[in-house]
């Protein structure tokens, strides 16, 4: 929760829609800061699965602070992943190096979401003292939480892995409304209980990632996945900490997105902040969006991107500097740490 260590730290400030002092700077954090981009993070993580690593909770602390050592970001985000609390609730679930999460059981029928059990609040200890390390060693550099939005999982738990469309999710949301509804409830519970364990063990904001709701139409959106993301979030309503609202491809979805609940809204790199904004009314600060691809490209044009971004992110009521999506594995960290430099108003030379 925000506490009087983190209420005056740039992006708690900006996630309440308050601008920076000088208006060329930013607050900014990396989404997947931590991870194979690193050479620290592929020493640690050496001989050590996935999942394994998010639920020890000193290998995920220390994974948590080596980008805030490194880059000297804003903000930690806790090292663990969307699929964690459906492996706490029992569901047989594993992250494939290159791949992503995939499951031995897909949930496909009223059955198989009938078998789902729901999550025992104890399983999230290995959680709550992953964060309560990070948080003791950040002192006043806030840490976020977070959580995969209902829609994002459920379809990973329909699909049985990572898909492009989400085609057999979204089957199910029109084939069988009850059932899809029954699978989004649990998952909203699930997740809303892991992001409630975090921020009581002391993160000062979180985000919602709907990474695939960009599959979705806006009717279906609000229809079918809208009230289970606000189920979700509710489980931290009475927490006083702001929530951002990620996903991908949801330049349709950004006002609908916002109104499940959020404070702030993520955006990914197909829609520039500004008009972002525009349709966000000009009321929510914004948190994003360097296209991802611009990593690898010479200095100059990165900068005068990032720069970009940066004025764009003036229009809105605040702006947290950010990627459009995660870090690719293959980025040389070294830009990272330019970027924040540049944010920070610091003379950058190439
Ligand atoms: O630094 C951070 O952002 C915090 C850690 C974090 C991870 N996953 C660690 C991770 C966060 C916030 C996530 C969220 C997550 N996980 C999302 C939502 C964000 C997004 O990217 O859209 C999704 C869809 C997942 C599911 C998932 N987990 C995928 C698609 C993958 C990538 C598979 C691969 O190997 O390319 C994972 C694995 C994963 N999660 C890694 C990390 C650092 C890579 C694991 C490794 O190092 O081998």
């Amino acid at each position: 929760m925000i506490d009087g260590r983190t209420s005056h730290a740039a992006v708690v400030r900006a996630f309440s829609g308050q601008r920076p002092e000088d208006p060329e700077t930013r607050p900014v954090w990396f989404m997947r800061q931590a991870g194979r981009s690193l050479p620290e993070y592929r020493a640690t993580r050496a001989g050590v699965a996935m999942l394994d690593a998010c639920l020890d909770p000193a290998l995920a602390s220390e994974i948590t602070l080596q980008p805030v050592r490194r880059h000297g970001v804003d903000a930690g985000i806790f090292f663990s992943d969307i699929v964690v609390p459906l492996r706490l609730a029992g569901v047989a679930v594993d992250i494939v190096p290159g791949t992503g999460p995939v499951f031995e059981h897909p949930v496909r029928t009223a059955d198989d979401v009938a078998r789902l059990a729901p999550l025992d609040p104890d399983a999230l200890a290995p959680v709550t003292e992953g964060v309560a390390l990070t948080v003791a060693e950040l002192g006043s550099t806030p840490l976020l939480g977070f959580a995969g939005a209902p829609f994002t999982l459920a379809s990973y738990l329909v699909e049985g892995g990572p898909s492009k469309d989400q085609l057999r999710a979204r089957t199910l949301m029109h084939a069988d409304p009850g059932t899809w509804q029954a699978l989004m409830d649990w998952c909203a519970d699930v997740t809303g209980a892991f992001l409630r364990a975090q921020v009581l063990a002391g993160t000062s904001a979180v985000q919602l990632f709907d990474s695939w709701a960009g599959a979705l139409s806006l009717a279906d959106y609000e229809a079918h996945v809208a009230p289970a993301s606000r189920r979700a979030l509710s489980h931290v309503a009475d927490l006083d900490v702001p929530v951002v609202h990620f996903g991908t491809g949801t330049g349709e979805l950004l006002v609908a997105m916002r109104d499940v609940g959020a404070d702030v809204v993520g955006v990914d790199h197909r829609i520039p902040l500004d008009e972002a904004n525009r349709r966000l009314g000009g009321r929510t600060p914004l948190q994003g969006n360097i296209d991802p691809a611009y990593l690898d490209a010479p200095w100059p044009v990165l900068e005068a991107h990032v720069r970009d971004v940066i004025r764009r992110g003036g229009d809105a009521p605040a702006h947290v500097l950010n990627l459009g999506h995660g870090v690719p594995p293959a980025t040389d960290p070294e830009v990272l740490t330019r970027i924040v430099r540049v944010a920070h108003g610091e003379d950058v030379r190439a």
